[in-house]
């Protein structure tokens, strides 16, 4: 593949710092899907095994946007890490403050720090802010797992490789060989399904598949929000609504017309909830969907971003006959690697 990994690094005795994306769905404080968590899991076992001293994760969870937010702490993620590593010590700290020292005063094996955006210097790529990070607990190592949030240039996915040897973690090796499949000559007709909140972000990969996916199809806020499309980009045009008009789930003509592009095609993408399907009233396209897709089996079917593969593997649990080639955690990183787009996160461990 041409990086670096996990199993080419020294790690014996050594500290490594492990960017994980622990962005994972939250509702009142609880996590409401773990696959992120879990999919950390074998590079964090790798490590482990291989005789590391120490392992620090970083993470971010949402966008505070440089300040602290108790809403938006990691403490649950590591109540979690705790529960899926029985018998591991697994210790939460909040960032460290300029100069402050970390490792000396910790005694486990794992640490996950406090949210990393609570400082702007996350989002601004600020080398001293991850230098801090790095001095605080002595790493000598950094693996790049958090594959979720590769296309990001910030100071845990980009400033850190100034200081540090880069590798890449098991999972972001497995992403890359999986999403590479459908990237490179997928079987047509290809369909890219888009959903979900994040209008900003999806507009414009929109617009960049426009030439590579045979047909894009729009629903979830982005269509209720009343984005035009163009030659080969059906939007929803109409809505199941609540009492106050709010479009909260794309309506039965849209449904069918998605679920006919899906008959035809051979290599099927999906980002974004179609409705906002936490709400079972309003989550009635998504379902029929997500079965539909899990049904078939003459197509390379992927699922990405946060919320769809919550809502995929909640659905999968009740169904066991749905399949999906793969369920990715990126969301974003997972299109615009599809995209043919250079992420930095990735970029940094060619470069080791
Ligand atoms: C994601 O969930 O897509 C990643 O964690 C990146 O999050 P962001 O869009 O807030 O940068």
């Amino acid at each position: 593949m041409g990086y670096l990994t996990v199993r080419d690094a020294d790690v014996k005795d050594k500290v490594v710092l492990v960017r994980v994306d622990y962005n994972v769905p939250m509702k009142d404080g609880k996590i409401t899907d773990d696959l992120r968590i879990r999919a950390s899991l074998p590079t964090l076992s790798y490590l482990l095994e291989a005789g590391t001293k120490k392992i620090i994760l970083i993470s971010h969870l949402g966008r505070p946007e440089g300040k602290n937010n108790p809403e938006l702490t990691l403490a649950p993620v590591a109540e979690e890490l705790r529960k899926l590593l029985p018998g591991q010590k697994i210790s939460f700290c909040l960032l460290p403050e300029k100069g402050e020292k970390i490792g000396e005063v910790d005694d486990a094996k794992i640490v996950l720090l406090e949210n990393l955006r609570f400082d702007a210097g996350e989002e601004g790529n600020s080398a001293d802010f991850i230098k801090n990070i790095i001095d605080a607990v002595d790493a000598e190592v950094y693996v790049q797992d958090g594959f979720a949030v590769a296309h990001r240039a910030h100071a845990s996915t980009d400033a850190v490789a100034k200081f540090l040897p880069v590798y890449m973690g098991l999972l972001l090796e497995k992403e890359v060989i999986n999403l590479e499949k459908v990237a490179k000559n997928p079987e047509k007709p290809v369909l890219l399904i888009i959903g979900g909140a994040k209008v900003d972000d999806k507009k414009p990969l929109i617009e960049k598949f426009a030439n590579k996916a045979g047909q894009i199809a729009v629903g979830g806020k982005i269509a209720a929000d009343g984005y035009v499309g163009g030659n080969n980009i059906y939007v929803a045009e109409d809505f199941d609504e609540d009492t106050n008009g709010a479009k909260l789930d794309i309506g039965p003509f849209a449904t069918v017309k998605i679920t006919g592009f899906i008959a035809d095609a051979k290599t099927i993408i999906w980002n974004g909830l179609l409705g906002k399907a936490e709400d079972p009233a309003y989550a009635t396209a998504s379902t029929i969907v997500a079965e539909m897709i899990g049904e078939k089996e003459d197509a390379e079917t992927v699922i990405c971003g946060g919320d769809t593969t919550g809502f995929v593997e909640n659905l999968m649990k009740d169904h066991p006959n749905l399949k999906y080639s793969l369920v990715s955690t990126g969301g974003g990183a997972a299109l615009e690697f599809l995209a043919g787009k250079k992420l930095p996160g990735l970029e940094v461990v060619k470069k080791n």
